[in-house]
């Protein structure tokens, strides 16, 4: 019997490189080894309340992408959250096993109250046991994501663990953050600080659908410094974040080069960046053409997601038919 896996990423717009390495690329290798469910987060990203325009563009682009990233629907599930409401029930029985104690320290939590501080709803309050649902509705032990969503898949080991005691089940399964490489990724931004993403804004991200135009200006106006003073001295944040994403899209022999460069003194950051933009583009170039292409086939779009709904409903429904038995409920 295959391992199963289960992840998710929320539809807040377009796929940058972050999600890609930290999440999307692993599931693609999956696919072949492991029974995979891939799923858009439709609900969980109702905790900003989208318009509806932007909620379907949203998943949208999500669903093209996994697919011009190589997803394939014929091997792993690809469906949208919403299209399989039992997970909604399953969010329901965790949320009677999740204290509210637990869920006030996540790190995620705490990050939201002081982003949108004027919208701290009860949503966000029990996303992580909206999460630990997603994973514990297929059984799943591997979870794909970046390091940020560690502290999550901690949470959905307790009540997993709590469920199980509960009931006196052996029934959940443990899941475990998974990625290929020995560390979980951190993809830097652009803007000098920190790791790449949505929140930091458009500055930080190139995304997989970016032409090669916006890449060069995204790159060009990335954040360095004056360059360094002494030699073979430690990188500070900004230039260490340049050269992190040469690692990613490079040849090691460019990053070798300019490495050497930056050791003597003789960097020039136009070279570089003008480097690292190029690797980018010939990079980004096979998945955004295919991205092109993808959005105008409403047919095979519907068609992927019709058959991953059905795919995934079939694994939610077992699951929650004995999660319902498990618990007492019983027809007359
Ligand atoms: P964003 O930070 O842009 O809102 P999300 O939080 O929606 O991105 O992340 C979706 C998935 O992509 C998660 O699995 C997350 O761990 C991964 N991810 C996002 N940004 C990065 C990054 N910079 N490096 C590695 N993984 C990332
Ligand atoms: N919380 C994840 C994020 O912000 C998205 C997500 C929701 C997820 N449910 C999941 C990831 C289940 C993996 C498994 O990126």
């Amino acid at each position: 019997m295959k391992e199963t896996v289960v992840s998710g990423i929320r539809p807040t717009g377009k796929l940058h490189l972050g999600n890609y390495f930290g999440a999307v690329t692993n599931f693609v290798k999956m696919q072949y080894d492991y029974n995979c469910f891939f799923f858009i987060a439709d609900l969980h990203s109702l905790t900003t309340h989208p318009t509806p325009q932007d909620l379907h563009g949203y998943v949208r682009h999500v669903l093209v992408e996994y697919l011009a990233c190589g997803i394939d629907p014929e091997q792993s599930t690809i469906y949208i959250q919403s299209d399989v409401p039992e997970v909604t029930e399953l969010y329901l029985y965790l949320n009677m096993i999740a204290y509210l104690g637990e869920l006030e320290r996540s790190t995620s939590f705490k990050d939201k109250i002081r982003s949108q501080p004027d919208n701290v709803n009860a949503g966000l309050l029990t996303y992580p046991a909206l999460m630990a649902a997603d994973i514990l509705l297929h059984k799943a032990t591997k979870v794909p994501v970046g390091k940020d969503q560690e502290q999550h898949l901690e949470m959905t080991r307790t009540f997993g663990n709590r469920f199980n005691r509960l009931y006196n089940a052996e029934y959940f399964p443990e899941p475990f953050a998974f990625n290929y490489s020995e560390n979980l990724v951190k993809v830097p931004g652009l803007d000098g600080k920190g790791k790449m993403s949505k929140s930091e804004g458009d500055i930080s991200c190139i995304y997989l659908a970016d032409t090669a135009e916006v890449i060069r200006k995204k790159v060009s106006r990335a954040v360095t410094d004056g360059g360094p003073i002494t030699e073979n001295q430690s990188k500070p944040e900004a230039v260490q974040n340049l050269f992190d994403l040469m690692k990613i899209v490079s040849s090691a022999d460019t990053l070798a080069h300019f490495d050497s460069l930056y050791n003597g003194m003789a960097i020039r950051y136009g070279d570089f960046k003008k480097q690292l933009a190029e690797d980018m583009i010939v990079f980004n170039s096979p998945i955004r053409e295919r991205i092109e292409a993808l959005s105008e086939d409403n047919t095979y779009l519907a068609k992927v997601a019709k058959r991953g709904a059905e795919k995934a409903k079939e694994s939610a429904q077992k699951t929650i038919k004995e999660v319902r038995s498990l618990i007492g409920f019983k027809s007359f």
